[in-house]
């Protein structure tokens, strides 16, 4: 299938390569989709793109007039294409509902780590032959309470790792996980979650109902010096109210891997820019803040999978079937596990391609 690759980065492009093995045309380009380069797709069947594409409305339209047919998103979140309208055009789209879910975790328990641990100092003091440890002390994970948002794959290979540490592990989700239950996690309000919690994490996906789930009013909620982690989606979190919380010193920290406004931004060599973002500039500039660009899927394991299952979405849609992988108009906060467990239910056929 002629494919064209939106923000295929040196990172991402071999292991596409690689997966692709010459059966699907793919042609890169390191730039973003927009509205001014969907024409770049022209001619082309499919496009793949990551989470910084545009996949709104009216770039849809313009991909559609150029006879793009299909969509493979390369992320297992889909807040950033409109499903619906692509839906009303006939477009189909796929996405990677798994991929290494240790990838994530695991990113965010270094980030968690790196920051109750103060590594970042320490590493700095060791440079300059500072030996003095007198603003490293850290606290336990052991024994303490971790509040999990979201209890899909990502949330519960994270519970999993803080199981391991000793910690106690609370989690809210209009889904109960029976793998969660039978971890011993236990399952509460997001308010009792937030008054409860040392460590909050959040892993669940960005929609209308979680939108801004964390502002003001929940801050007011979280535990003193408590420690949040977002490796899910910026706007998940209310970024101006969780500044506020951060200068009142009610919050202890946070871990951010995403940001509200990251497009743009993430994934790109802005260093001969001047950043114009003032939260952005803000939160980098604090001392209790540990940001990183969106990378806490980059492993190679995570890698593999996510342009093995692109890859086998366009092999679906070449030899004429539907993709299991495929997203609707009406996903909302249903997530990616119930799809997956159709799937090992054995209710969908899987092709040997
Ligand atoms: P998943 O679909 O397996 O699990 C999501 C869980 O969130 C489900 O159990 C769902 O019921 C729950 N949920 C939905 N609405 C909720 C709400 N209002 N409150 C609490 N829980 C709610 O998804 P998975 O694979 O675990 O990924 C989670 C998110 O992680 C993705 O949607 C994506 O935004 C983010 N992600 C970030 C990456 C990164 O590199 N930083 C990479 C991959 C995913």
């Amino acid at each position: 299938m002629k494919t064209f690759v939106y923000s295929a980065h040196a990172y991402d492009r071999p292991f596409l390569e690689q997966a692709a093995r010459k059966r699907h045309e793919l042609v890169f380009t390191e730039e973003k989709l927009t509205l001014a380069t969907a024409h770049y797709a022209s001619g082309f069947d499919a496009i793949a793109v990551f989470t910084a594409d545009d996949c709104s409305a009216p770039v849809l339209d313009k991909l559609y007039t150029q006879g793009i047919r299909y969509i493979a998103l390369r992320s297992a979140g889909y807040d950033h294409i409109d499903l619906h309208h692509a839906a009303t055009l006939g477009i189909r789209v796929s996405h990677v509902p798994e991929y290494s879910p240790y990838s994530i975790a695991e990113h965010a328990v270094a980030m968690l780590m790196m920051m109750n641990r103060n590594l970042l100092e320490a590493q700095r003091l060791m440079k300059l032959q500072d030996f003095r440890l007198d603003t490293l002390t850290g606290f336990d994970i052991h024994g303490k309470t971790v509040g999990i948002i979201g209890t899909g794959k990502i949330g519960i290979a994270f519970a999993r790792i803080m199981k391991g540490f000793g910690a106690t592990v609370l989690a809210c989700d209009p889904v109960q996980h029976a793998e969660a239950v039978a971890l011993g996690v236990q399952y509460v309000s997001l308010e009792e979650l937030l008054r409860g919690s040392d460590i909050v994490s959040l892993h669940c996906p960005l929609n209308e109902t979680t939108r801004y789930l964390l502002s003001a009013k929940q801050f007011e909620w979280m535990k003193d010096d408590s420690i949040l982690i977002n490796t899910s989606r910026g706007a998940i979190v209310h970024t101006k109210d969780l500044i506020q919380a951060l200068e009142d010193k009610k919050l202890g920290g946070a871990c951010l891997d995403v940001y509200e406004r990251e497009k743009g931004l993430f994934f790109e060599d802005h260093r001969h820019a001047v950043i114009q973002d003032e939260d952005f500039l803000k939160l980098r500039s604090m001392k209790n803040v540990l940001l990183t660009g969106h990378q806490a899927f980059l492993t190679r394991e995570a890698l593999t999978g996510i342009a093995e299952t692109t890859i086998q979405n366009l092999d679906y849609w070449q030899l004429g079937y539907k993709s299991p992988y495929e997203l609707h108009a009406d996903e909302t906060f249903r997530g990616s596990s119930a799809r997956a467990s159709a799937k090992d239910s054995g209710s969908i056929t899987v092709l040997s391609i």
